[in-house]
């Protein structure tokens, strides 16, 4: 007589729907098998997200985008299971806007009391450190997590993956506002942080100076920044109106070196304080290749060791919610189906 273990896995369905990205992720035992993201490129004309148009847009998307997560997973599994063989049901909580958040969580509860599965509620910002533990080589506990994103600027000490502790975050606009309306000034469409990234690349940075704020301990200013960028701009185009269009490159260059210098020397001050030199960046800004490439460089300097998320975790996906739920499930942390969406960011 022998006896056998058997092994069960567990699959997860997760969903983000908190901004303008509807998207689907399944992950077993901590493996993402796929995480299949619908941008909403509606919002490009209005210069910003209407929140009307993403919640109406998160209804249409929704049923599709879980539709090809389940067939993708399974392509690449080689395994044909249906949403009737998912273990838990997990969707983004909050922070967000509202309409945006209540379809992903409607969505969710609906499967989870129809299938009688267990649902799991997940914090949006803590995803978002997490997504850092979706690859190898992942960070040791507890590590720093500098997430920059177009709502939030937070540096974060990440003790395990359920107990992060925030240390540092902006006093007003977040690294991706900052981004994005000074790419406003400069006429160019919304989202415009990947645009001043791109032109920036063939840009001198120190073709301008912009204003770095002096804010104590580890908190963020970038609205000094923001009236700087406009108070210069408005100078140079009473003199030439064609300046923006000329220096465009060079504008881009200086004003992402403003807001990668802000950014690094409070991570770096977070570093000496917290004697962790376990660095992690997050967010949608963490896509930013001179920010990528000037963590490495803070890394190779200050004997850090870094970690980046691949480019499709670092802007709002799934995968990271499932990640984080998969902790979650592991910890027997679910929520009740009585639980709501909430916009506001409290843990
Ligand atoms: O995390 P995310 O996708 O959504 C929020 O949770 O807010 O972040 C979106 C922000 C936007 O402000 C966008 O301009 C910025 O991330 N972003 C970038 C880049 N890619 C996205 N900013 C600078 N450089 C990039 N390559
Ligand atoms: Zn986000």
């Amino acid at each position: 007589m022998h006896s056998s273990i058997i092994i069960l896995s567990t699959t997860i369905l997760a969903i983000e729907s908190s901004c303008d990205e509807t998207s689907a992720s399944i992950c077993v035992d901590g493996k993402i098998l796929s995480n299949v993201t619908a941008n909403q490129t509606v919002h490009e004309q209005y210069g910003g997200v209407v929140p009307e148009l993403a919640s109406r847009a998160h209804m249409q998307n929704i049923v599709p985008v879980v539709d090809a997560a389940i067939k993708k997973a399974n392509a690449i599994h080689d395994s044909q299971f249906t949403i009737h063989d998912i273990d838990a049901i997990a969707f983004t909580q909050s922070p967000g806007l509202i309409g945006s958040l209540l379809v992903g969580a409607q969505f969710a509860k609906s499967l989870a009391l129809s299938l009688n599965k267990p649902l799991i509620a997940v914090h949006h910002m803590q995803a978002h450190v997490l997504a850092n533990l979706i690859a190898e080589p992942k960070p040791d506990f507890s590590f720093l997590c500098l997430t920059v994103s177009g709502g939030h600027t937070q540096i974060v000490i990440a003790h395990s993956p359920l107990q992060l502790e925030i240390i540092g975050e902006t006093i007003d606009d977040a690294a991706g506002e900052a981004f994005d309306k000074t790419a406003k000034m400069l006429g160019l469409p919304y989202p415009g942080g990947p645009l001043i990234d791109k032109y920036a690349q063939q840009g001198n940075p120190k073709a301008f100076k912009f204003a770095e704020p002096q804010i104590p301990g580890l908190n963020f200013s970038f609205s000094g920044l923001k009236t700087s960028v406009l108070y210069f701009l408005q100078d140079e185009v009473k003199k030439d109106e064609n300046f923006i269009d000329k220096n465009l490159v060079d504008l881009c260059a200086a004003i992402q070196f403003t807001i990668i210098n802000i950014l690094m020397k409070k991570l770096k001050k977070a570093t000496e304080q917290t004697k962790i030199k376990q660095v992690c960046i997050a967010g949608g800004v963490s896509a930013n290749s001179g920010l990528r490439t000037a963590l490495k460089e803070y890394g190779s300097k200050y004997n850090w060791q870094t970690f980046i998320p691949a480019f499709e975790y670092c802007t709002d996906n799934a995968a990271m919610i499932a990640i984080t739920a998969h902790y979650k499930f592991l910890s027997n942390d679910f929520a009740d189906l009585s639980v709501s969406p909430s916009a506001r960011a409290e843990w």
